[in-house]
């Protein structure tokens, strides 16, 4: 990294940045691959020394990083480290920063990791210090809003202060590796573009399940719920990569208005499509690894009557014409059976059979984690008599190809931002075209007082889940045997 950088992260004692931030910083410092003279300055309430707030900080990196730092990697990124106590509504506070910034020549990036509700105060703090300056950058961590409105009023705040080509919404799952080889695999080969249309395809299905709870975060998820925290983002990005046109460049903007058409694109939901193409669930108590664990309302900081989604699954259409009629199923929850995240294409059957034994339908599964890999699921004859036909399947590992260290999604992300890229970062009209779909969906389940359905901790959520599928003549990917 060439460029001296000045990053302040607001929230910058938080869980977050202590989980993620921190520890993609320090990987990114030990490749080398930060500017010598760059800066961390984290911001935040509590009243600490830059010592205390140093040992917090390794603390977080001896229990987060896949391995405890050495003693001299830990020291050279400590050092960058600098804390500033903050009160966000205090103006005087945020023209001491800017004299601490100003006297260096360097890139200036302002992390918000803060819920929204501090966005005002931040943003109207940097403002008025004279700190929106045209050469400094702005990440928005999300949530960036709980519905259209109260997005739509965030980005007009923002670009009051900034103009869009400064603002960074991350979305942490378009920094994972295997999120950009979806590009390589689509557009640096040939073999699959023919296939990938309404003509081949028969379903597709993106599935981001977890075994976790709420963890610690109760409070913040019970008023968020799978919805927001993540389809609205993490899952519609998924699906634009998966079904987006080639862009014409990898240049940000070509890349982000292909993004842009898909959800564009995305089929407008009526009342019957509310009513039965969505599944809401929350997990009651179960097993999950052989451990009891509790029923999401039992969940500290959870409220005891919650009516909030911890599953969701839906199908929905892409109405072009590569996709037109082609059903989309995206699913995502706590507490499952599995953690997995994986888009599963399934292509159509022959159209006609010589054999007698079924044929399964060919299926891509893109896996994104626990690992990364591809694997097609074919058909093949059985050895021995007569032509028995089984499905096998053809696997491709990335682990087999690549021994460079896989870069953690935030600390590509935040390399791009120093860098000043913003390929993988939302724009305003797709953060809001996203929104655009989702409020229906929200306003729905205002109106209609559904409860969500319930599922075992552990399972794979609740059977309406899979009549969802079934009503296409299709089933999930680990029901079929995957
Ligand atoms: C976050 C959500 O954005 O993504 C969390 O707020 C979720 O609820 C997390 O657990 C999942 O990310 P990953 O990278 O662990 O799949």
């Amino acid at each position: 990294m060439n460029t001296n950088f000045d990053l302040v992260i607001f929230g910058g004692t938080g869980d977050l940045a202590m989980r993620k931030l921190f520890p993609a910083l320090f990987l990114a410092d030990t490749d080398a691959r930060l500017h010598q003279g760059g800066r961390i300055i984290a911001a935040a309430r509590q009243a600490l020394t830059d010592e205390e707030f140093r040992a917090k900080v390794s603390d977080a990196l001896n229990r987060f990083l896949p391995k405890p730092p050495s003693a001299a990697n830990l020291e050279k990124f400590l050092a960058r480290l600098s804390y500033f106590a903050l009160d966000v509504n205090n103006p005087v506070q945020y023209a001491e920063m800017k004299k601490s910034l100003d006297a260096r020549d360097s890139q200036t990036v302002f992390y918000l990791s803060v819920g929204p509700t501090l966005f005002p105060p931040i943003i109207n703090g940097l403002r008025s210090a004279g700190l929106n300056t045209p050469d400094t950058r702005i990440v928005l961590e999300k949530p960036l809003g709980r519905d259209l409105q109260s997005s739509r009023d965030i980005n007009q705040l923002v670009l009051s202060a900034f103009a869009e080509s400064q603002v960074y919404r991350i979305d942490h799952y378009l920094g994972k590796e295997t999120v950009q080889n979806l590009l390589a695999l689509r557009f640096g080969n040939t073999l699959l573009e023919p296939l990938w249309n309404r003509t081949w395809v028969r379903d597709v299905q993106i599935t981001i399940a977890e075994t976790v709870g709420v963890e610690t975060r109760g409070e913040f998820y019970d008023s968020t719920g799978a919805m927001r925290d993540m389809v609205q983002n993490h899952l519609l990005n998924l699906l634009c990569m998966t079904a987006m046109e080639p862009p014409s460049s990898l240049d940000p903007d070509a890349v982000r208005d292909e993004k842009l058409q898909v959800l564009r694109s995305l089929k407008p939901w009526t009342q019957q499509t509310l009513h039965d193409d969505i599944v809401r669930g929350q997990y009651r108590g179960g097993t999950l690894k052989g451990e009891a664990v509790p029923a999401y309302a039992a969940e500290p900081g959870v409220s005891p009557q919650t009516e909030t989604e911890t599953f969701l699954a839906l199908r929905t259409e892409i109405a072009n014409w590569r996709w037109g009629g082609v059903p989309f199923f995206l699913r995502t929850g706590k507490r499952m059976a599995e953690r997995r995240a994986e888009i599963v294409i399934s292509f159509k059957s022959p159209p006609h059979s010589i054999f007698e034994s079924p044929l399964a339908p060919n299926r891509l599964v893109i896996t994104l984690q626990p690992e990364e890999n591809v694997r097609l699921y074919t058909m093949a004859k059985a050895p021995g008599d007569g032509m028995r036909l089984r499905e096998v399947h053809l696997d491709l590992d990335f682990k087999d190809f690549f021994h460079e260290r896989r870069q953690d999604a935030y600390e590509r992300l935040l390399l791009d931002v120093l860098r000043g890229n913003p390929t993988l970062f939302m724009r305003n009209d797709e953060a809001d075209a996203a929104w655009r779909w989702v409020q229906p969906m929200l306003d729905h389940w205002t109106t209609s007082n559904l409860s969500p359905a319930a599922y075992g901790a552990g399972s794979w959520g609740p059977p309406a889940a899979s009549r969802l599928t079934a009503r296409d003549g299709t089933a999930w990917h680990e029901e079929l045997g995957g």
